[in-house]
């Protein structure tokens, strides 16, 4: 997750049991470089890194990855074709991911080992097609032979069974560890996910990239602009350069992009990843062993 996820959390979340992924898409190529550095150093178990393949310096990304040998790569936003079997080539595992069946296939045809389902509720930029994760899990596992891994409204250790009863083999979750304490988000950003409600997350510049923001000032003139029906580059001067930044990075609650998912209503409480996890996983053991109601 962009301006969430450095070497604190990845190495926090692989070190209490799950996958930890870098989020490049925030990141300069040496920025990443220490990233991967510093995860290597805190961390003996296996980490990725997240690349969309929209990012301008994406060869200097790749490269720095095939060199620090990183296990998998979680890619997204782009055509999978483009990198996948250079990486695979590579030793690296590749997992790509979608928003539709159809994306579903088209990574399976280029070599990807897993595919990402990630459904509409999901924190930062979704599928035009809005399809919702508990549609989509489904339709992806039927789709394709490679492991799904669900995405988009998972948060708690019911909501990962749920995954799994729909075919997910596993479940990336990311607005609930925006508000974990090793997030590189700005504590005011984290305070705000914990405060959403119902409802407090919109689908917006869906004519741009469709990104799923907690509403603010921001979001209000993106809706009005989008009302008046603003051109494309009046939205593009809308949202200008380092919106993103500001808002989860720099904690201006206002004018800043805050990227979180609608399951930011059901998350109460900044914790530790290593707690995060637990609670997740303890749920889901508990409920397994439980006769369905
Ligand atoms: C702040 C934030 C930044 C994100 N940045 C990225 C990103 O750079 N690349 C990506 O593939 N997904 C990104 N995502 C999506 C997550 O990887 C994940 O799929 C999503 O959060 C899952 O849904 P959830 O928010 O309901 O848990 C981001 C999500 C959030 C909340």
């Amino acid at each position: 997750m962009i301006w969430a996820s450095g070497w604190r959390l990845a190495s926090a979340v692989s070190n209490a049991g799950g996958l930890g992924l870098l989020g490049s898409g925030s990141m300069y190529p040496e920025v990443l470089k220490e990233h991967i550095k510093k995860c290597k150093a805190a961390t003996g178990k296996a980490f990725g890194v997240n690349v969309p393949l929209l990012y301008p310096d994406i060869d200097k990304h790749m490269a720095i990855i095939i060199e620090e040998k990183v296990s998998v790569v979680f890619t997204s936003a782009g055509n999978p074709k483009t990198w996948t079997k250079i990486l695979k080539d590579n030793g690296i595992k590749v997992v790509h991911v979608v928003s539709s069946s159809k994306f579903a296939l088209k990574a399976e045809d280029a070599g990807c080992d897993a595919v990402v389902a990630e459904g509409f509720e999901a924190g930062g930029h979704n599928g035009r097609e809005e399809t919702a994760t508990m549609v989509l899990v489904p339709a992806v596992c039927k789709a394709v032979k490679v492991p799904v891994i669900a995405a988009g409204g998972i948060a708690t250790g019911r909501q990962m069974l749920a995954s799994m009863v729909l075919g997910a083999e596993g479940v990336q979750i990311g607005s609930r560890f925006v508000a974990s304490d090793e997030a590189s988000s700005h504590i005011k950003f984290k305070e705000a996910v914990i405060n959403a409600g119902e409802g407090d997350t919109c689908l917006s510049l869906k004519q741009l990239t469709p990104v799923r923001l907690l509403k603010n000032n921001f979001f209000n003139q993106v809706q009005q602009a989008e009302q008046r029906c603003a051109t494309i580059e009046e939205l593009q001067q809308l949202l200008g350069k380092g919106r993103a930044k500001k808002g989860m990075f720099e904690g201006n609650m206002e004018e800043g992009e805050l990227e979180i998912g609608q399951v930011s209503a059901s998350i109460k409480s900044i914790q530790p990843a290593a707690a995060i996890i637990n609670e997740i996983w303890n749920e889901f053991e508990l409920l397994v062993q439980q006769p369905l109601k």
